[in-house]
């Protein structure tokens, strides 16, 4: 295992990813918490992540000091390099003091001496590209340290303590814009930890198996589906754990809220009953989530009442199948990771996200969490390995509130119909020109607002139909999708001609922030 210790930088996660790309489990924790993090995992190496405060700055985080005398290798990162120069017994100042502006962004350096780091990649004399950011200088290394690299604006673009087995690089190795940062993490890895790179889904697949069944014993687990890639990865991993029990102690609830995509309900039952022989309840829930529905416009009234009404629902089916003992969540590692905040202050509320929090309580059940360590990529791949096919394991995200944040206005069962049309539709023309997977999510919306057009010799009046498609690595920030004319020409047209109810199409050009991804 690999420790890292976070002091707030917004690529920390990378840092995860690449290692555990390089075959070695890695786990996140605050800087506050790293001393009992270390003291639970035993690793046998440390990375220190970079951070948007400065070390010079009063107040800002500090690695615990028993990481460096704990005899394990410790690469700092950026800030993390920073943090131990100074905390070993260097100086570093803001580059104004010193007549140094800092670097940003796309930077050169030179490798000046062999090290374990570069080992079999690097070479004395070459020039490497690299990502920096950086404001801050060290001015006096600390003890044992020797400069292995520079750069135009950092004299110590890598240092080395061989000794010691202490690595500081001021660059970014886990970005992609470091081409070859992901093999000097893997030499990190591999060559100063000695950790062998086995950690595989196939291993992850089975160690799970096995905590599942030691927590599970012969109780009983009950698992909302939602038809995403991570509730479904999760029931299918639990199924496989618990199937040869000879009892059916896993359940797994669907509730057709009767705001899916099109078909979608069917693809759940073929892929649970038929496929995989799990059992499954379908709630066919529509009528119930129509009539609360009904007159509601204001976005955040209607996914309060989605939320709520789907835990009554889902309450009300646990309680027929006779209870669980346990409630599987597709609970993923981003959701997990405590994040270091400097800004202090609770965050506004954007919009309330969908879920079954509270249930568990209420219900008096535990969470069974599967996933909990993993990525969305990493899901995937787990999703794969129990068989799963690409198609599925590549579904755009799908909001807990279905269509009816995409209605904005009152949500009807036939203003549905209509959006399911034109969004498969949509997606129909994505998969066909091969661009669904450079895709985040793309999708439909149906607007409240009837313009005329004309159509044969008749003058219609109906609705307005906008169609939005997105890049995006974690939903948290969005680039619009660059589609050329003629592919949304297609799609206009397509959708006009095949759905009745629609006669105008328009694309959403707004990237995220300012605007969201999903229309309320
Ligand atoms: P926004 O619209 O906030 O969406 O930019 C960011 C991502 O979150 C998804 N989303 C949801 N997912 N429950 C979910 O599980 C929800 O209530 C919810 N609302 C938005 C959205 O589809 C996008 O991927």
């Amino acid at each position: 295992t690999i420790l890292i210790v976070d002091f707030g930088s917004q690529v920390t996660q990378l840092i995860a990813r690449r290692v555990r790309e390089a075959g070695v489990y890695s786990e996140i924790a605050p800087f506050t918490q790293a001393e009992e993090a270390f003291r639970r995992l035993r690793p046998k190496g440390i990375i220190l992540s970079g951070s948007p405060a400065g070390v010079p700055e009063e107040g800002s985080p500090r690695a615990p000091e028993m990481l460096f005398e704990a005899g394990v290798p410790i690469l700092g990162i950026c800030y993390g390099q920073q943090v131990m120069s100074h905390q070993l017994g260097g100086e570093v100042r803001p580059g104004h003091e010193v007549g140094d502006g800092g670097e940003f962004g796309r930077a050169y350096l030179t490798v000046t001496q062999d090290c374990a780091l570069f080992d079999g990649l690097w070479k004395v004399g070459e020039r490497h590209q690299v990502w920096m950011s950086h404001g801050d200088t060290v001015t006096r290394f600390a003890p044992g340290f020797e400069i292995v690299a520079i750069s135009d604006g950092a004299p110590f673009a890598v240092i080395a303590d061989e000794k010691r087995k202490f690595y500081g690089t001021q660059f970014h190795p886990e970005v992609v814009h470091t081409p070859d940062g992901g093999k000097l993490l893997a030499n990190f890895v591999h060559k100063v930890c000695g950790l062998a790179g086995d950690w595989t889904m196939a291993a992850y697949r089975e160690t799970k198996k096995a905590e599942i069944r030691a927590q599970v014993g012969d109780g009983k687990v009950i698992c909302g589906l939602s038809g995403g890639v991570d509730s479904s990865v999760a029931a299918i991993l639990i199924h496989e754990a618990l199937k040869d029990s000879g009892t059916d102690q896993l359940t797994c609830v669907f509730v057709d809220h009767g705001l899916l995509r099109l078909n979608e309900r069917e693809q759940v039952e073929t892929l649970f009953r038929d496929h995989y022989n799990i059992p499954l309840v379908v709630v066919d829930a529509e009528e119930r989530f129509m009539s609360g529905l009904a007159g509601v416009t204001d976005p955040e009234k209607k996914r309060k009442f989605i939320g709520a009404e789907f835990i009554n629902v889902f309450e009300e089916e646990a309680k027929k199948i006779g209870g669980a003992d346990f409630l599987a969540q597709g609970t993923l590692y981003p959701d997990v990771i405590e994040s270091v905040s400097f800004t202090g202050g609770p965050s506004v509320t954007i919009k309330s996200h969908h879920n079954v929090g509270g249930l568990p309580e209420r219900m008096n059940m535990k969470l069974v969490e599967p996933l909990r360590e993993l990525f969305k990529d990493e899901v995937r791949e787990l999703g794969r390995e129990l068989g799963l096919n690409d198609q599925f394991v590549g579904r755009h995200p799908f909001p807990g509130p279905g269509l009816a944040i995409r209605i904005p206005g009152e949500v009807t069962k036939e203003r549905c119909d209509i959006l399911r049309k034109a969004d498969a539709i949509y997606l129909d023309e994505i998969r066909k020109a091969g661009l669904y997977d450079a895709i985040w999510q793309a999708f439909a919306v149906l607007l409240p607002v009837k313009t005329v057009g004309v159509m044969g010799d008749y003058r219609t009046y109906d609705s307005v139909c906008a169609l939005r498609a997105v890049t995006s690595t974690d939903g948290m920030t969005a680039d619009v999708y660059p589609f050329d004319a003629a592919f949304l020409t297609q799609c206009a047209t397509r959708i006009v001609n095949e759905v009745q109810g629609v006669n105008r199409v328009v694309y959403d050009y707004t990237s995220k922030p300012p605007g969201t991804i999903e229309w309320e």
